[in-house]
This record gives structure tokens, C-alpha cells and sequence, in this order.
């Protein structure tokens, strides 16, 4: 194998001092991340949080460059959650600025990479301002292909699921459908993207080992990364970690093994 083939088709881990044949690694369809400790990263170095999600935004740019590297075909990002409003009113406003910010900022990286921008979230409870960034960014990006980049802001798994529930009721009570008429299928599609498989992994940095209310249907079978680096230093290293461990999984689905 050439130098040059060899680049294309190996990753070499530095912290692991290993080897990795990235054509005998498994990728998934769907990857979504947790992007949790912009606090501490900034509190390490002594800056305001502010910062530390500065720099966690900055790094989603990578994260899309890398996922598209590998050839995943759709990423979601956890944001911002339902749960998030309950921090200090200058960190909430702080992260509105910055998402009004980053569409702007990046959006040419994410044009060059092919990458078609969605939200999933309580989008019609979030700020006029930040629903029209939403409606932009989707309507500017709907015709790339390459990668479907999905933003969860104001998301809750709980709320998602309320919503979907309260939308089924309303069929219900204008006689659309007849309540054993529910099927899960029929929930999955009220939920907010219908149309998006499940995502295959979920990583999580930071340390913390829990999903924090996040794509609580859609992750019922989805295989679970943790990691102890903080988002903003979450790299390429780290991603193929994650992906050299999602490899190794068996998915069973409640079957057996020797039946796939
Ligand atoms: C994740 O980083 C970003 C958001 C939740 C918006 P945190 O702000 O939760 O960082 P830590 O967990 O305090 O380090
Ligand atoms: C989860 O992180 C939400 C996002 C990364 C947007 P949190 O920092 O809000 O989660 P908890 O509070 O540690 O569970
Ligand atoms: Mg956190």
C-alpha cells in the first residue's frame, strides 16, 4: 500500500498508540451527540462559560468535517435543552446569541462539506429571532445532500413525545382515527422528524454517564458511547474511538446472534 493510500484508509490514534483500519470499521447511519462540558473546559482555563460554549460551537464544525470524513449520513447535536432554561438568564442569552451567530458564521464550511441543516426541538417555543434563523438555515440548505447536520435546541425526549401524544389526541377527537388505531409506527411519525432513522450511537464527553432527556424514543436501541474529554477537545481521535468501540457491538434487538 502506498503512503498515500495508506493516509486515506488508516487512522493512526496517538493517545492509543494504535493502528486503525478505518475500511474495517462500521459506520453508523445515524450519530448523535451530547455536547456537554463547554463549563468546564472554559472553567480549567479560567474563562467565563460563555467561552467554553464559544469554543463547543466552534468545535461542531469539526465534528460535521470529521462525520463527513467517514461518511455518516446524518449527525444530531444536542444544543440546548428544555432543561437548559433554568440556567442564569445571561448564559441562556449568551447561547441564543451564539446560535443566532453561528448559521451566519458558518454556513459557507457547511455548504463546502454538503451539509443540509434541520432542527428538532420545541422550535415554535423558542424567541421569533431564533425561529427565523431555524427557517433560514433549513430553507438555504435543503438542496445538499451529503449530510443532513440536525440541531436539537429547546429539546426535550419528554416534550417530544407529549407533543406527540397531543397530536395523536386531536385525531382521535376528530374521529381521523380510533385510539387502538395507535401503533407505534403511527407515534413514531408524530414525532418531530418522521422521515430520520434512529440514531445508531449516542456519545456523550464530559464524564457524565446518563442521556439527559435526550432522543428518549428514538434512542430506545441505540448503542451508548461515554467519554471522559470535554466537547470542545472532542477530535478526531475521540470520534474514531467511539467508532472502533461501535465496531465491536453486537445489536441483538431482543434477538440472538447466530439469527442475522
Ligand atoms: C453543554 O455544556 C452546553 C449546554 C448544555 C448548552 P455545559 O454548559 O453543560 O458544560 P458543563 O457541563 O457545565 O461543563
Ligand atoms: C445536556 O447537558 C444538554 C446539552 C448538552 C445541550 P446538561 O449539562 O444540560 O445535562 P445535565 O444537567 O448534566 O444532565
Ligand atoms: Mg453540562
Amino acid at each position: 500500500m502506498s503512503a498515500s493510500e495508506e493516509s486515506k484508509f488508516s487512522f493512526f490514534s496517538r493517545k492509543k498508540n494504535v493502528q486503525v483500519d478505518e475500511s474495517k470499521l462500521k459506520i453508523p447511519t445515524h450519530l448523535a451527540v451530547i455536547m456537554d462540558g463547554n463549563g468546564r473546559w472554559a472553567k480549567k482555563r479560567m474563562l467565563p462559560r460563555s467561552a467554553g460554549h464559544r469554543a463547543g460551537a466552534d468545535n461542531l464544525k469539526n465534528l460535521c468535517k470529521n462525520c463527513g470524513h467517514y461518511g455518516i449520513k446524518y449527525v444530531t447535536v444536542y444544543a440546548f435543552s428544555t432543561e437548559n432554561w433554568s440556567r442564569p438568564e445571561s448564559e441562556v442569552h449568551a447561547l441564543m446569541e451564539l446560535f443566532v451567530e453561528y448559521f451566519d458564521r458558518y454556513d459557507p464550511e457547511l455548504e463546502q462539506e454538503g451539509i443540509r441543516v434541520r432542527f428538532t426541538g420545541d422550535i415554535a417555543g423558542l424567541p421569533e429571532n431564533i425561529q427565523e434563523v431555524c427557517r433560514r438555515a433549513e430553507e438555504g440548505s435543503k438542496h445538499r445532500t451529503r449530510m443532513t447536520l440536525i440541531v436539537a435546541f429547546n429539546y426535550g425526549g419528554r416534550r417530544e413525545i407529549v407533543q406527540a401524544a397531543q397530536k395523536l389526541a386531536e385525531k382521535v377527537k376528530s374521529g381521523e382515527i380510533s385510539s387502538d388505531e395507535i401503533t407505534e409506527e403511527m407515534f413514531s411519525s408524530n414525532l418531530y422528524l418522521p422521515d430520520v432513522p434512529d440514531p445508531d450511537l449516542i456519545i456523550r464527553p464530559s464524564g457524565e454517564e446518563r442521556t439527559s432527556n435526550f432522543l428518549v424514543w428514538e434512542g430506545a436501541y441505540s448503542e451508548l458511547w461515554f467519554s471522559d474529554v470535554l466537547w470542545p477537545d472532542f477530535g478526531m481521535e475521540e470520534l474514531t474511538e467511539a467508532l472502533v468501540a461501535y465496531t465491536a457491538r453486537d445489536r441483538r434487538f431482543g434477538g440472538l446472534t447466530e439469527q442475522k
